[in-house]
C-alpha cells in the first residue's frame, strides 16, 4: 500500500527519478487524501447554494429593516460613499458563519490540558451576541488545543520553574533584545534551542506569527522569488507578501509543481528583464495543520539542491511533536539540519508556552538580529515563558535527568496511530499522514460542521470544525490534535460518541426515509438483498443497520 503510494507521487516520472525518490525515503510514507466523493461534493454545493439564496434573501430584509441588521453598516451620512465594509468574506461571515458561531471563540477557564473546562455562554439572537450564565463545564475533553506532548500544565517541573523565574525576574520585560531586554535566560534558552535543533544559532521572538510575517521580509525582498506551497500559512503568507518579492504558488506537497516553477524560474529569471532572480526562497512547514500532511522533506532538499534555492521551514506544528527525538521533520526523516536553510517553529504548541524561533548558520542569526523587524522593534520574550520553554525541551531533550520527554514522545506517537486506526477503522474519512498528530476528519457539508460541533459539545468532548475560507468551500472537516495527555479511555469515548453523534444526526436528517423503510416493510418484495438481511432482524437493528450502510 505504501509503495503504491509512494509511486502515486512519482506519477509521470521518469523510471529513474521515481527509483531516485523511493529511495530518498528511509521507511514508508504514507498519507491518504481521498478524493470527496461526487454525491458529497453535489450535496455540499446544494448545502452552499441554498445558504447563499437566503443570505441574499435576509440582506434584502435587513435593507428594508423588516430583519434587524448587527453587522456593521455605513453610516447614514456617508450612504453615497463606497461601501467600507461590504465584500463576499462579510457575506459569508454575516449569512453563513454566524448561524453556526457557537462552535468558536469558546471561553476556556482552566489549563488547555487533556480535560478542560469551558464557560457557559448562551445566545438569544441568534449568535449575534453572547452571554455568560455563570456556569461551567466542567472535564470537557479537549481534542482541540495544540498540547501535543502535554506540556499545557500548571503543575508539575515546569509550572515550578516558570514560577521561580517570575519570583526572580517578573512577568514583564519592558524593552526590545537591543536595548534593555536581554535577559540571560533569552540567551539560555537560544544556545538550548540550537542545541536541540542541531544547528549553528537560533533567535528567539516573543510571537511565533510575527516570526514568520516579520523574519520573512528581512530575508528576501524586490527581486527575489518566493515558492510558497499553497497550503502555507497565514503569517507565512503575510511575511512573503510584506517583503515585495515576487510569490509563486506551487501545489500542496507537489514535487512536479515544485520543480516546475523552479525550473521555469531558472530558465525565464525575473518577468520582463529576464536577469536572474536574486534569491529563490523555498516556503513549507513540517506538519500542515489542516490537512495533517507532512512536508515531502528529502525531495525538497533534493530540489533546492539540483536548483540552488535556500530553504525555509516552519516547524510550528512538527517540532516536538515529529521524530524519534521529538526534533521535528528533520528528525522525523533522518536528515541534517544544516540542509534546512532557515529552521523556524513555535513555542506554542508542544512546548505549552508562546513565541517562535529561526535557527540555522550563524551569519544568518546575526544578520537577522541586526534586520529583522521583530528582533529590533519587539519587545522580549517574557521571562516565566522562556523558562517554560527551557524546562521542557530540557526534559524532551532527556537532560532532566529522566525519561519523562522520552515516555511523552512515545505516548504520542502511540496515541496518533490508536486515534487514526480507530476512525479509520469506524469507516470515517481522515486526512493526512498516519504519523501526524493532527487528524482532520471530513465532514464536507456546511450543516454538519455546526451540528457536528454542538452534538460533541453536548457529550462534553471539544472538538475543532473548520470550514471555509479555512479550507476549500467543499472540504469542511473537525480537526483533532492528539496529545500524549490523552489516556486510550480518552480517545475511546470520543470515538464512541463520534458514532452515537452522526446515528443520532442521520436518523433526524434521515427520519422521512426511515417512514419509508417502515411502509416498505409491509412489501418486502422488491428490497435487495442486504436491507432484506437487514429486515429479517428487530426494525431498531435494521433502521441502524440502513444507517450504517448509508454512511458509510
Ligand atoms: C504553521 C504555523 N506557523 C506559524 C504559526 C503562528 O504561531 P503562533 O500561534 O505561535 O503565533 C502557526 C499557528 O498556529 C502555524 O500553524
Amino acid at each position: 500500500y505504501s509503495i503504491s503510494i509512494e509511486f502515486e507521487s512519482c506519477r509521470g516520472l521518469s523510471f529513474t527519478t521515481s527509483f531516485f525518490i523511493l529511495f530518498l525515503y528511509k521507511k514508508p510514507f504514507v498519507e491518504s487524501f481521498e478524493e470527496t466523493p461526487l454525491l458529497v461534493a453535489v450535496l455540499t454545493y446544494m448545502g452552499y447554494g441554498i445558504l447563499t439564496i437566503f443570505g441574499y434573501l435576509r440582506d434584502f430584509l435587513r435593507q428594508w429593516n423588516i430583519e434587524k441588521c448587527h453587522v456593521a453598516r455605513e453610516r447614514e451620512e456617508q450612504k453615497d460613499f463606497v461601501p467600507l465594509y461590504q465584500d463576499f468574506e462579510n457575506f459569508y461571515t454575516r449569512n453563513l458563519y454566524m448561524r453556526i458561531r457557537d462552535n468558536w471563540n469558546r471561553p476556556i477557564c482552566s489549563v488547555p490540558g487533556a480535560k478542560m473546562d469551558l464557560v457557559q455562554r448562551v445566545s438569544y439572537n441568534y449568535n449575534w451576541t453572547f452571554e455568560h450564565t455563570g456556569k461551567v463545564v466542567k472535564d470537557v475533553i479537549n481534542m482541540g488545543s495544540y498540547n501535543y506532548l502535554g506540556f499545557a500544565e500548571n503543575t508539575g517541573a515546569c509550572a515550578d520553574a516558570a514560577i521561580e523565574v517570575t519570583q526572580q525576574y517578573g512577568v514583564g520585560v519592558g524593552s526590545t533584545r537591543c536595548e534593555m531586554g536581554n535577559l540571560g535566560i533569552h540567551e539560555e534558552l537560544e544556545q538550548l534551542v540550537a542545541r536541540f535543533l542541531g544547528v549553528e544559532s537560533s533567535m528567539a521572538f516573543g510571537m511565533g506569527f510575527a516570526t514568520n510575517s516579520m523574519n520573512i521580509p528581512a530575508l528576501t525582498g524586490k527581486g527575489c522569488l518566493i515558492l510558497s506551497d499553497e497550503l502555507n500559512h497565514a503569517s507565512l503568507v503575510l511575511g512573503a507578501r510584506l517583503s515585495g518579492s515576487t510569490i509563486r504558488v506551487f501545489k500542496h506537497n507537489n514535487m512536479q509543481s515544485l520543480e516546475k516553477l523552479l525550473r521555469d524560474a531558472i530558465v525565464h529569471g525575473q518577468p520582463r528583464t529576464h536577469r536572474p532572480w536574486k534569491k529563490i526562497l523555498i516556503v513549507v512547514e513540517g506538519i500542515y495543520s489542516m490537512e495533517g500532511s507532512i512536508v515531502r522533506l528529502p525531495e525538497i532538499i533534493a530540489l533546492k539542491k539540483r536548483y540552488k534555492a535556500y530553504l525555509y521551514l516552519d516547524e510550528a506544528h512538527s517540532i516536538g511533536a515529529l521524530g524519534p527525538n521529538g526534533r521535528g521533520v528533520v528528525d522525523y526523516f533522518g536528515l541534517d539540519p544544516k540542509d534546512v536553510d532557515i529552521m523556524m517553529g513555535t513555542f506554542t504548541k508542544s512546548f505549552g508556552a508562546a513565541g517562535g524561533y529561526i535557527g540555522g548558520r550563524k551569519e544568518l542569526i546575526d544578520y537577522l538580529r541586526r534586520h529583522s523587524h521583530s528582533a529590533l522593534y519587539a519587545t522580549s520574550m517574557s521571562p516565566p515563558v522562556a523558562q517554560q520553554i527551557i524546562t521542557s525541551m530540557k526534559i524532551i531533550m532527556g537532560e532532566d535527568g529522566a525519561t519523562l520527554g522520552a515516555d511523552r514522545l512515545r505516548q504520542l506517537s502511540e496515541n496518533t496511530t490508536y486515534f487514526r486506526r480507530k476512525l479509520h477503522d469506524m469507516g470515517f474519512i481522515i486526512y493526512g499522514n498516519d504519523d501526524s498528530p493532527v487528524v482532520p476528519m471530513m465532514l464536507y457539508m456546511p450543516a454538519k460542521i455546526g451540528a457536528f460541533g454542538r452534538e460533541m459539545m453536548k457529550r462534553n468532548i471539544g472538538t475543532v470544525v473548520v470550514g471555509f475560507p479555512a479550507t476549500p468551500i467543499i472540504e469542511s472537516r473537525a480537526r483533532f490534535c492528539i496529545s500524549a495527555a490523552h489516556t486510550s479511555e480518552m480517545l475511546d469515548t470520543v470515538g464512541h460518541t463520534f458514532r452515537a453523534v452522526l446515528l443520532n444526526g442521520a436518523t433526524q436528517a434521515l427520519q422521512p426515509l426511515l417512514f419509508l423503510i417502515q411502509d416498505v416493510k409491509r412489501d418486502t418484495s422488491d428490497l435487495c438483498s442486504v436491507c432484506l438481511q437487514c429486515f429479517s432482524r428487530s426494525r431498531d437493528v435494521a433502521i441502524e443497520q440502513m444507517l450504517i450502510l448509508i454512511l458509510s
